[in-house]
């Protein structure tokens, strides 16, 4: 058949099965077996091969004609071009091809594309479902009108270690709140779903437990139980597959001595049997090549053949299916069902997102020049960015500031654009975008009533622009330092063994403090770090992560009390390093230490350090204060299929109009196996005037109560269970027990 009619034939079957790509749910199947019946081994094969084009987030990999490959129909998608004009060029020589396939351009949209949002750790702490799905709706609106069909996010790793820089990329060190973060972006990149104009296809990452890398070191393997796995590491994947996520990526980590892009237990078992999963698995960049380093395969070929048996259908950056698969299904090495269900799997995303109906959808100028960067983006980008801020501490109440007091703007990070961007952002090469916290105070405080001074630099040793910081401090009536990491320090390969802040700025920071100033830190990361001198000696800090395009504003916001800040950390903050890992939602050992003091009293712990996280999991304060009272349970016994509703009063206290996360957790006491001590099971996040009461309900059912048993069975056992609620995973403000029958 010639091959220019080709395509004009898809658009004929497409109208005799009468698609409405509308409809997500709407088959493609007998579609999908036409094109296959006409496709040669090589045309199948390099729908599973994806390359990077014009910019790379990888290590180099082996050089091949990429452009002339998508030409002869031997690549599926390519990765890193961004822009309609650039993909439509592309797709147009894909179009030249015998058949006319069109190409899948896949981004790492990670937390924002244009309007960068605050990084997603950042982003969890503001607890703020509905937001989050929101940011990452703009991400999706923006990237589709800019060529972009696919972002490799959302990233649901569950992170108890502050070490590894990627922890920066997910929600967080917890399951249930991870769960319905990764569910709802999912959502907000799929909007109304494939087929929508703005609907680019969710990838889930990194599939699986990548997060528990030895040591916190990136790439390293995993060594973890079947039960933690299910039960702590994979409900945010599962919870992603269920909303609908159209493809996974494997992680770069062995699991238990199986790299996971040669696992078959976690794609063909779990994800694409137990789950039903009907997308497809990318590998991620050159994870099916590096199962050779990893020991598991003798060279590409044997890579190829182990990961397409095992379920990996598309290949990114490896190059070990283009090279080896039509030979490997010609020698029966692997079977010719297999390879046409990873082309199926491709194919039919393809045909859900309209691109054979029309491959050109994501790529008008006209819609791209107007969805970046638009106001209304900025707007959502700023509500998100100040949500986000965690207060840490403010004593005497220093914050917010008064109007027309004289600030001395002093630090690193204070002028500085691109870090506000944090890891993971789209690259742009211009980003006069970006608001800094020296231009958000000035916009909000006025020219007159700022000063400001470097002090030094991030990681310099240099104290040369002390003097002059110190000068400015005595000038004004209260400092705020803007210090901590660079945006470099964080993100893939950026795992650090030290947490402190970098180079001289806590030295500056003593400086400062020995004028007397009242002085407010911003502490800028992308992790938890160690700053215990900061934390015990500076009266007010603002935890800022890395907030994006409107970081200035958002911050300003908060510090002039328009904002009254209600973030909360989702991930446990160690003292030291040595103390990793720490999270909330630990066991109870036989011998629990009972102070929170270093001791060597046989009991566990360290001799040298409290137990206790410097600031626990679910810990953020607010200008104003909440008391909690009145807990009432509907009942104290719950049996099966039931529901009981536990009821609390949460009162605004304090002079401020606030929000508060009110959060459930609950233990169960006694079980067949040992449980945590406490696990978030709900929140509510509440907005309560100054002065005004609201009473607060959670329903209880058997699921909530439930866990893997020693058979991996899904149950939850008659006894007793503790139901606390607080004001964070330290701070338990009502309890009440409940017994299952
Ligand atoms: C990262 C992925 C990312 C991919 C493509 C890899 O190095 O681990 O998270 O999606 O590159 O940029």
């Amino acid at each position: 058949m010639k091959t220019k009619t080709i395509f004009h034939l898809f658009i004929l079957l497409s109208s005799i099965f009468t698609i409405t790509i509308q409809s997500q749910t709407k088959s493609y199947e007998k579609q999908i077996d036409s094109v296959l019946s006409l496709m040669t081994l090589e045309e199948k094969t390099g729908q599973l091969h994806q390359v990077s084009l014009y910019w790379a987030t990888g290590p180099e990999s082996p050089e091949g004609d990429k452009l002339r490959d998508i030409k002869e129909g031997r690549m599926g998608s390519v990765l890193n071009v961004k822009g309609s004009d650039k993909v439509r060029a592309l797709q147009e020589l894909a179009l030249k091809s015998r058949l006319g396939i069109p190409l899948l351009f896949g981004l790492d949209v990670i937390h924002g594309y244009k309007t960068t949002f605050p990084i997603p750790l950042a982003e969890s702490a503001s607890w703020d479902i509905e937001a989050i799905e929101l940011a990452a709706r703009i991400a999706a609106i923006e990237a589709s009108a800019s060529g972009l069909n696919w972002t490799f996010a959302p990233m649901v790793d569950i992170a108890r270690d502050a070490r590894w820089g990627r922890i920066m990329e997910g929600a967080g060190e917890d399951t249930y709140l991870g769960s319905l973060i990764a569910a709802a972006r999912v959502k907000g990149f799929q909007g109304k779903g494939f087929g929508s104009v703005d609907a680019v296809m969710a990838c889930v990452k990194h599939y699986a437990a990548y997060g528990a890398a030895v040591g916190g070191r990136d790439y390293n393997s995993v060594d973890m139980s079947e039960r933690t796995l299910r039960e702590i590491y994979l409900p945010p994947f599962k919870a992603a597959a269920m909303a609908g996520a159209a493809t996974f990526m494997n992680s770069f980590n062995d699991l238990n001595g199986v790299p996971a892009s040669g696992s078959s237990f976690l794609m063909r078992k779990i994800l694409k049997g137990e789950w039903n999963f009907n997308g497809f698995i990318v590998s991620d960049w050159a994870s099916i090549r590096e199962m050779i380093p990893h020991g598991f395969a003798e060279d590409d070929r044997e890579a190829a053949k182990l990961a397409l048996n095992a379920g990996s259908d598309m290949d990114m950056e490896g190059y070990c299916y283009r090279n080896n698969l039509k030979d490997l299904v010609e020698k029966g090495e692997v079977s010719l069902a297999n390879l046409d269900d990873a082309v199926r799997r491709i194919l039919r995303k393809k045909f859900e997102m309209g691109l054979f109906e029309d491959p050109f959808r994501f790529t008008d100028p006209i819609r791209e020049e107007k969805a970046l960067n638009n106001p209304e983006h900025r707007k959502a980008a700023r509500d998100m960015a100040r949500k986000s801020i965690v207060l840490i501490k403010n004593e005497a109440d220093l914050l917010p500031l008064k109007k027309g007091q004289k600030i001395a703007l002093i630090g690193p990070l204070a002028k500085s654009e691109d870090d506000m961007l944090g890891g993971w952002a789209v690259g742009w090469d211009d980003n006069s975008d970006v608001v800094s916290q020296f231009e958000g105070l000035e916009i909000r405080f006025g020219k007159e009533n700022l000063l400001y001074a470097k002090g030094c630099g991030v990681s310099d040793s240099s104290k040369d622009g002390f003097e002059e910081a110190v000068k400015i401090a005595n000038e004004a009536e209260v400092v705020i330092l803007s210090i901590g990491e660079s945006r470099s320090m964080n993100g893939e390969a950026a795992s650090r063994s030290n947490l402190g802040i970098p180079g001289v700025q806590e030295d500056l920071v003593k400086a400062i403090m020995a004028t007397g100033k009242p002085v407010v830190v911003l502490m800028n990361a992308g992790r938890p770090l160690v700053f215990n001198w900061v934390a015990d000696n500076v009266p007010t800090i603002l935890y800022t992560w890395w907030l994006g395009s409107e970081a200035g504003n958002a911050i300003a916001d908060v510090i002039s009390g328009d904002y009254n800040p209600s973030g909360k950390l989702t991930v446990s903050f160690p003292r030291n390093e040595g103390q990793i890992p720490i999270y909330y939602n630990h066991f109870n050992t036989g011998r629990p230490s009972l102070k929170d003091i270093p001791s060597k009293d046989f009991r566990t712990g360290y001799i040298d350090l409290k137990q206790s996280p410097k600031f626990p999991f679910g810990f953020g304060l607010s200008y104003t204060t909440f008391d909690y009272s009145d807990i009432n349970i509907s009942s104290d016994k719950l049996s099966k299929g039931g529901v009981v509703e536990v009821s609390l009063t949460v009162k605004n206290t304090g002079d401020f109009d606030g929000e508060e996360v009110v959060q459930l957790y609950i233990r169960d006491c006694v079980a067949s196996l040992v449980r945590p001590m406490k696990e978030l099971k709900d929140f509510k996040k509440i907005a309560l005037k100054s002065g005004e009461s609201k009473k607060v309900t959670f329903k209880i059912d058997e699921q909530k109560l439930a866990f893997y048993n020693e058979k991996l069975e899904w149950v939850t056992e008659p006894g007793k269970f503790d139901i606390m609620i607080g004001s964070s995973s330290a701070d338990i403000r009502q309890q009440s027990v409940l017994y299952f029958e």
